[in-house]
């Protein structure tokens, strides 16, 4: 059974749409440990609710961010997971640590990478005026929100939309997304190939790209 890791920085919906999808038995894994780099982190509680152990390495305490860097991958480390899971988690991560678990880390972002790495992206996608707005799972590599891409889903934009519309319609997808992709990690299903995806022995139903609907969702 493969072990997953998953790193949290706040309210951590995306780690309870996780937890639900092992509890139900649609990923084949073991969420061996939560980790937060804020003592604060509402997902810390929904965790320990579940009974899975959680930790904090707070970032507050580091004056050097490689310092940071080599604290949380000695945590991790300690579950030893086969797969660890950036679940809305906030700091960046040098390039040591990617390199460390390489291959074994992937990312959520809520749009449709490449557009609007880094942050506000709902803000920025509405002030560019874009009609089809989303979120993506990728391998994290050392080049912020880059790294080969897992899944997508796709959202419209309506005229009406603010930043809280559009995020709460980005947020049911990432829901649905996330635990596909690490469902088809924990499957052995995904091959890298020249920095992109492959999904390996495809079923009825799977799909890289999730566009649910034209109207609003
Ligand atoms: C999500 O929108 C995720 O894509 C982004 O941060 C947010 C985290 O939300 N990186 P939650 O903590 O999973 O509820």
């Amino acid at each position: 059974m493969i072990s997953v890791v998953i790193l949290i920085s706040g309210r951590g919906s995306n780690l309870l749409s996780l937890l639900n999808a092992v509890d139900s038995g649609s990923i084949p894994a073991r969420i061996v440990g939560v980790l937060a780099n804020r003592p604060a982190a509402q997902g810390l509680q929904t965790a320990a609710a579940r009974g899975v152990p959680t930790c904090v390495v707070d970032h507050r305490q580091f004056a050097e961010r490689e310092d940071f860097d080599a604290a949380l991958a000695a945590a991790i480390d300690r579950f030893v997971p086969d797969l660890v899971v950036l679940a809305g988690f906030m700091r960046i991560l040098g390039n040591a640590f990617v390199h460390h678990f390489e291959n074994r880390l992937i990312n959520i972002h809520p749009s449709l990478l490449p557009a609007f790495p880094g942050l506000h992206t709902h803000r920025r996608a509405l002030a560019e005026g874009v009609r089809i707005h989303g979120c993506s799972v990728h391998f994290v590599t050392a080049d912020l929100d880059h790294g080969p891409l897992i899944v997508q889903a796709a959202v419209p934009v309506l005229d009406d939309d603010d930043e809280a519309t559009l995020a709460a319609r980005v947020l049911a997808q990432e829901h649905r997304i996330y635990p596909l992709a690490v469902r088809w990690f924990c499957e052995g299903r995904l091959r890298l190939l020249d920095g992109r995806v492959l999904l390996q022995a495809p079923q009825a139903g799977d799909a890289a790209l999730i566009a649910p609907q034209l109207v609003a969702g």
